[in-house]
């Protein structure tokens, strides 16, 4: 086992002791049920072996109610608007830290030390580049391409060139890699949408410095990051590292649970975080903050729209299944959003719509009493377009952010002796047993 595969088992706290058993009482038969008590206090009941004892297994659509893993990475407190890292507040974190800091901290499971920082951002210096050959696959790319199909083909590719994985050191070597390379592979989609050639990393640059450059260098002209930008990058990444058992970390656990390798169950995780509902909301909010602007800057009517289930419209950027109180990334982001735009220059017509749709919806009664509020998508897009990022490289650049707590998930359901294959049930509501009919008498 590695330092730092042992890093993770060695953080582990006491769990508080578990009350008494729940009782459930089906068809007239009592059943028990074991209690397990979460480190912050969360009660969870063990349903692990209902179906074995009655015969019954629990319904939870969307799984709102389902507690799929044991997790001690990030703690949620939604209705308090509570995030922590490995039990660092992301307040403190925020504009402290270094992404790099905050990737080994989710990873190894504690925060690195001088000389362990060190090391760990030389192995990502080093680790950069893309094997020459899968240029290849870009040139295959029609140049309309979204960049999130590009990043989630090359990152279940990498697995073509990097098989190994069955010893930690494999694994260890393969962590670094899909980190470094991550953002090339992000910015050669980008280069490729623009029809530029790719850009080499630069050895000398930031983590954030160097994906800045790989974007928006050209051969024509040096670029010069300026360090608004990179602290822009930085705070961004970090807001979006990790949020525990949300739909694309469930959908890396879901694909690593069948021992899928790592590249593969992170390309699985990528796709999963496209959808506008989940990580694509970035995008959106931008399309829909243009469309309100292109209808005169009506954002009363869009806010109506929103409330009428019949339109099919939603206010993007607004609610979360988990967050039932400001979610505290959106907190920090609205605070930077004047700073950053401020720092560049820039005024952006958008913003003006987002603050008083916001304000409207706050004090809406539809939304007040469902508790939907701004998440993190709703201005983390606004900056992006300060920073000259494309709208559609928005939700590429919340899977590089959240990169590092996809790895650590993985990482942890790999060494929980728990693990099983993840293989949910259902209700099945389809026709009962009847006689095939060949197609002759049909
Ligand atoms: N606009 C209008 N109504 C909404 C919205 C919204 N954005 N979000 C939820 N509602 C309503 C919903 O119709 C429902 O109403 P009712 O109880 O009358 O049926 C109620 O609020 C509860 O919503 P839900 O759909 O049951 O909530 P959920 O937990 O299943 O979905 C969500 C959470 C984030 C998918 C949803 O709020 C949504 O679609 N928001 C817009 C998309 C978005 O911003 N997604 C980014 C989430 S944060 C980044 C990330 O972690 O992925």
């Amino acid at each position: 086992m590695s330092q730092q595969t042992k890093a993770v088992v060695e953080e582990s706290p006491a769990l508080p002791p578990a009350p008494a058993p729940a009782r459930l009482t089906l068809d007239g038969k009592e059943h028990e049920l074991p209690v397990i008590v979460g480190s912050e206090g969360e009660v969870g009941l063990d349903i692990s072996q209902l179906r074995a004892r009655s015969g019954a297994i629990t319904f939870d659509p969307g799984y709102g109610n389902t507690g799929a893993c044991e997790s001690a990475i990030t703690f949620i407190d939604g209705e308090a608007g509570i995030l922590r890292y490995r039990g660092y507040p992301i307040e403190e974190i925020a504009g402290r830290a270094q992404f790099t800091e905050i990737c080994y901290l989710l990873i190894y499971g504690h925060l690195p030390t001088a000389e362990e920082l060190k090391d760990f951002e030389n192995q990502l210096t080093r680790h950069t580049m893309i094997h020459e050959d899968m240029k290849k696959f870009f040139e295959g790319f029609p140049s309309s391409a979204h960049p999130m199909a590009m990043l989630s083909s090359m990152v279940v590719s990498l697995s073509t060139y990097y098989p190994k994985e069955g010893r930690d050191d494999d694994l260890d070597l393969n962590v670094i890699r899909l980190l470094a390379k991550g953002p090339t592979i992000a910015a050669a989609s980008y280069k490729k949408n623009m029809g530029q050639p790719v850009v080499y990393p630069r050895n000398d640059l930031s983590y954030c410095s160097n994906f800045l450059h790989m974007m928006f260098s050209v051969p024509a002209e040096p670029y010069e990051v300026r360090p608004v930008l990179d602290r822009a990058l930085n705070l961004l990444l970090i807001l979006h590292a990790d949020h525990e058992q949300n739909c694309s970390t469930s959908t890396v656990r879901m694909v690593g649970s069948s021992q899928a390798n790592l590249f593969a169950s992170i390309s699985a995780g990528i796709s999963a975080l496209w959808g506008p509902l989940h990580g694509g909301a970035n995008q959106a909010v931008i399309e829909m903050l243009g469309r309100i602007r292109d209808d005169h800057g009506d954002y009363k009517k869009y806010v109506d729209m929103a409330k009428d289930k019949g339109s099919g419209f939603k206010l993007m950027g607004f609610g979360h299944r988990v967050y039932k109180n400001f979610d505290p990334r959106a907190k920090i982001l609205k605070a930077t959003v004047d700073e950053v735009l401020a720092e560049l220059g820039v005024s952006d017509p958008l913003l003006e719509i987002a603050k008083a749709l916001e304000e409207v919806a706050l004090h809406d009664e539809f939304f007040v009493s469902r508790k939907l509020y701004p998440n993190v998508d709703f201005y983390s897009g606004i900056i992006y377009r300060a920073m000259g990022i494309p709208t559609n490289m928005f939700t590429v650049l919340f899977a590089l952010g959240r990169m590092p707590g996809w790895i650590a998930h993985w990482r942890e359901m790999l060494h929980d002796p728990r693990n099983r294959i993840n293989r949910p049930r259902q209700i099945y509501t389809g026709p009962p047993q009847r006689p095939f009919v060949p197609l002759a008498q049909r």
